[in-house]
């Protein structure tokens, strides 16, 4: 795992969105892993002032997220597709066709996933997959204790994780009790992924990620078996390293 420490939000953004540009103006179809939550924004903002100043176009860009609720409508502001929609997507030139989430409201949530796998497989690889680091070590909502093998799964997200995202709902009784999110099977598959680390508040988490053992109970201790991780993490999150 290679780390890159910079001074701020917004450097570790920019650092990002370099990363992200340099493959969309290199590769003809590039393929795009994106993961929601406010660690990501600024690197969205970025990508949105690239395509502005003329210096990227998403029309190739083939995109999948992580992760989204189970049981709340897409059009609804907390779902994840709303997220994307109104940080990056409605801002660029990229095709509708080509952005992919689960859809938390399938009748049938197995197939769901099943489903999601097999797009994900159609478009052979994913080229940068984009990662932001829970409290407890999950990436995605992969939660402490699932196993590495697992593809795309519904999970039962864990009271922390409620708790954490209940800032963007009016009260944690309308946060989700599920979500269906891509395995850490499927993230380990990916060419090259982007950890960014943002905040006092992950500091615990980062230095679990370099010194724990590789263990289910800390999901992200995974990507030390990765050959091409970068982690981008600024000050504040890299001060007990
Ligand atoms: C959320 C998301 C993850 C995200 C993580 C950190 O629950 N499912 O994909 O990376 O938790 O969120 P944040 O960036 O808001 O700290």
């Amino acid at each position: 795992m290679k780390l890159i420490t910079v001074k701020n939000y917004d450097e570790m953004s920019q650092k990002a969105s370099s990363f992200i540009l340099d493959l969309i103006q290199s590769k003809e179809n590039p393929v795009l892993g994106l993961a929601t939550g406010s660690t990501p924004e600024g690197l969205y903002r970025y990508l949105i002032e690239a395509y502005k100043e003329g210096k990227a176009s998403f029309q190739h860009v083939t995109t999948f997220n992580l992760d989204e609720y189970v049981g709340i409508e897409r059009a609804d502001a907390n779902s994840y597709y709303s997220f994307m929609q109104e940080n990056f997507f409605k801002h660029v030139d990229i095709s509708p066709s080509q952005t992919f989430l689960p859809n938390g409201k399938a009748a049938d949530l197995q197939a769901e996933c099943e489903d999601y796998e097999q797009l994900i497989s159609n478009a052979s690889q994913i080229d940068i997959q984009v990662l932001g680091l829970g409290l407890n070590g999950h990436i995605g909502f992969n939660e402490p204790g699932t196993p590495f093998s697992i593809r795309t799964h519904v999970v039962d997200l864990e009271e922390s994780t409620r708790e954490a995202n209940s800032r963007f709902f009016e009260s944690i009784d309308e946060v989700p009790t599920q979500a269906i999110t891509m395995g850490i099977g499927t993230i380990m598959e990916s060419k090259m992924i982007l950890l960014l680390v943002s905040g006092e508040q992950k500091a615990e988490a980062l230095v679990r990620l370099f010194t724990n053992e590789v263990s289910e109970e800390f999901p992200a201790s995974i990507l030390q078996n990765h050959p091409n991780v970068v982690i981008i993490a600024d000050e504040a999150a890299s001060k007990h390293l």
